[in-house]
């Protein structure tokens, strides 16, 4: 498996800042009920693969896991605060085996939800005081909005029979919707260690690149895993690029 090849090759001080990383949200001053409900969904769990490739990003840019944290952890919120808003969209029962906010709560709560704690990491994003990453991520939340509705949309010409759907289609919605939020992982640490344009444009890149790399994983897992998930792309009407 290719965790067990590139796993080892991660430096300890990353696995140490990964198991140190706060993602769940302190009751402090903010809504302990909405916060518990997050804390509890999908603030739990998860394979941190975002913050890690933060973290990495870091590395390679020579910037110590301590100044990296806050960004690996906005990042899995905000991927965390799409979840809730997905599984209503989905009209799923589960997220990562547990109930999911809009079937053990509602879809009204799990949408609120979901924007109370996308709101919490923008006031953290801002509070860097680098406007370059708070548009960076506006941006990622604009393409994840886009990828979901294109999703829609592909799956709807797909219903139709209509002939123009092509592999580009598919190939954009994980763009939208994976690419945009690994590179923003990627982009994080080139602005926070001062790179130049060019070095800030091949982070942007090298992120998108990895985010469809890694969609094509997915969607080929979900094509031949052997448990009770396989297929779950086509029960739920997602065109994924290995079903195209
Ligand atoms: C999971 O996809 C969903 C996403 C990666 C993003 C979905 C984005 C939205 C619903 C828009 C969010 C908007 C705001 C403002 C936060 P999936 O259904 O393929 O994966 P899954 O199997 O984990 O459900
Ligand atoms: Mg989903």
């Amino acid at each position: 498996m290719a965790e067990d090849i590139l796993f080892p090759l991660i430096p300890e001080p990353i696995w140490s800042a990964l198991a140190s990383l706060q993602v769940q949200l302190d009751q402090e001053n903010l809504n302990p009920r909405i916060c518990n409900i997050l804390n509890q969904s999908v603030l739990t769990g998860g394979k941190r693969l975002r913050p890690m490739l933060t973290l990495l990003m870091g590395d390679l840019f020579g910037l110590a896991p301590e100044v990296m944290a806050a960004s690996a952890r906005d990042i899995e919120r905000i991927h965390a605060a799409t979840l809730a808003h997905d599984d209503v969209v989905d009209e799923a029962s589960e997220r990562r085996g547990r109930p999911s906010i809009n079937s053990s709560s509602s879809n009204k709560k799990a949408i609120l939800a979901g924007d109370y704690l996308l709101a919490q990491v923008l006031k953290d994003v801002a509070e860097k005081g680098d406007p370059r990453i708070v548009f960076e991520l506006a941006q990622v939340i604009a393409d994840l909005v886009e990828g979901e509705w294109l999703q829609i949309e592909n799956a709807r010409k797909f219903t139709l029979a209509e002939l123009d759907l092509t592999f580009a289609d598919v190939e954009r919605v994980a763009l939208k919707k994976t690419g945009s939020v690994l590179r923003w992982c990627c982009v994080a640490a080139g602005l926070l260690s001062g790179g130049d344009e060019e070095t800030i444009g091949l982070c942007r890149r090298f992120g998108e690149a990895l985010g469809i790399a890694f969609q094509w994983g997915d969607d080929i897992l979900d094509f031949t895993r052997e448990d009770q998930a396989r297929g779950a792309d086509l029960k739920t009407g997602v065109i994924s690029s290995v079903f195209l």
